[in-house]
């Protein structure tokens, strides 16, 4: 396994300049970030994965170390597939920890060659998640520097 194939798993439903600014720390920190979107068949999302990962490749094109992907069933089976040693993971403030731990621990009780990095995002983002944003959306609020505005604009496409 490479140490410098990272894979940075999410929903992403949308992508938030929280993630953004996840993105750009890991892609200064690894090799290869691979970006994954989960496929879950059980979540009503408010983006389907295509529209996801056709936003997430728009917003992180000025990285080539950054490649974007789908993935389905356990993430520990998608890093092996891939070659990654690392699962990279932001963590905003102390209420996600505990969710967070628990995930890192599972994986690495499945697989314990795989490693999970955290990483803060800027302080700014501390509060912001990918729920808001389609709450405020919903309720046509603004979302101006919660959001690239190539997803604004596709938030406001969505709720006309
Ligand atoms: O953005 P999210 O919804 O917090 O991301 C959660 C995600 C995708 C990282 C997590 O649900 C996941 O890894 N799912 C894949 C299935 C899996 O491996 N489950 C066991 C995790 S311990």
């Amino acid at each position: 396994m490479k140490t410098s194939v990272a894979i940075y798993p999410g929903s992403f439903d949308p992508v938030t300049n929280g993630h953004l600014d996840l993105i750009m720390r890991g892609e200064k920190m690894f090799d290869h970030l691979i970006v994954a979107v989960l496929k879950n068949v059980e979540k009503e999302p408010l983006f389907s994965v295509p529209e996801r990962v056709e936003m997430l490749r728009e917003v992180t094109k000025q990285w080539p170390g950054v490649e974007v992907d789908v993935f389905q069933g356990l993430l520990v089976d998608y890093a092996r597939k891939r070659g990654a040693a690392v699962i990279l993971r932001g963590i905003r403030a102390i209420s996600d920890y505990e969710y967070e731990l628990q995930m890192a621990l599972m994986n690495r009780k499945l697989e314990p060659r795989l490693e999970t990095v955290f990483m803060l995002p800027g302080e700014s983002y501390s509060y912001l998640s990918a729920k808001l944003v389609r709450e405020i959306a919903q309720l046509g609020g603004p979302l101006t520097s919660l959001v690239p505005p190539i997803v604004e604009e596709r938030l406001r496409t969505k709720m006309a």
